[in-house]
């Protein structure tokens, strides 16, 4: 493939801990055949996280530059819980606690999160969580579509190493992104969705932030909550 698109020398480039190939010399690009230009095909994002396990990911996560976030987080933010936890909570994106710490969910919004999880019976520690985006977007920011479809391959193989039972998806930013809707978050909850080809039951909440500035809306919460522990005990 490399010799059909014309770039025949090579010669390796260390950073630290990665080892890029570079090429020193090209000449014209030929035109592609039609097999090397298959076999060309590079994996897709999704395809290279596919691999991993989770260490391997975290790493890839800690080292990740695919998007301008990277040059200003203080941290990555992977995800945090039981690796056998049947509960998977999503959110939207590190806070400035979060990327302090290094750990979703542990500024305001995060012990808002964890009284949630306790009113249906859970400990923070049952549970997993983790985010759309594994970095903090500037003030807090909606996440941009450049930056969510770089990140959620990640998430993608954290749902595929866990293989929850079932997915509460807190805040319309993170429904929003697994459901590939722009459905109001009011018409997406009290509904069973499901993400991806294992049809894992997905169930809409608002988010923990939005609660603490709307305590009105904290009674739909429950709401959500109750029918989410409903939709798990029916399997
Ligand atoms: N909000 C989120 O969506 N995720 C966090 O980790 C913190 C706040």
């Amino acid at each position: 493939y490399l010799s059909a698109m014309g770039l025949e020398t090579w010669a390796v480039r260390s950073r630290p801990g990665v080892p890029v190939a570079v090429p020193v010399a090209t000449g014209p690009a030929p035109a592609i055949p039609a097999d090397a230009a298959n076999a060309a095909a590079a994996p897709t994002s999704k395809q290279r996280e596919a691999a991993y396990d989770w260490a391997q990911l975290k790493e890839r996560v800690a080292a990740c530059t695919r998007c301008g976030l990277a040059a200003t987080r203080t941290q990555t933010v992977f995800g945090v819980g039981n690796l056998h936890a049947e509960w998977l909570v999503v959110g939207e994106a590190p806070g400035a606690e979060e990327d302090r710490v290094g750990e979703p969910f542990v500024g305001r919004a995060g012990q808002l999160l964890n009284s949630m999880l306790r009113s249906i019976g859970l400990a923070r520690d049952d549970v997993y969580i983790a985010n759309v985006l594994k970095c903090r977007p500037p003030h807090n920011r909606d996440p941009l579509a450049s930056e969510t479809n770089e990140c959620l391959p990640f998430l993608d193989q954290q749902i595929a190493l866990l293989k929850p039972k079932i997915m509460l998806s807190v805040g319309r930013i993170a429904a929003h992104n697994l459901l590939r809707t722009d459905v109001s978050l009011g018409r997406l909850r009290q509904k069973v969705h499901t993400f991806g080809a294992a049809r894992v039951p997905l169930v809409v909440t608002y988010h923990p932030a939005y609660l603490l500035r709307t305590p009105a809306e904290k009674r739909k919460a429950w709401e959500d909550l109750k029918f989410a522990r409903e939709v798990f005990a029916r399997g």
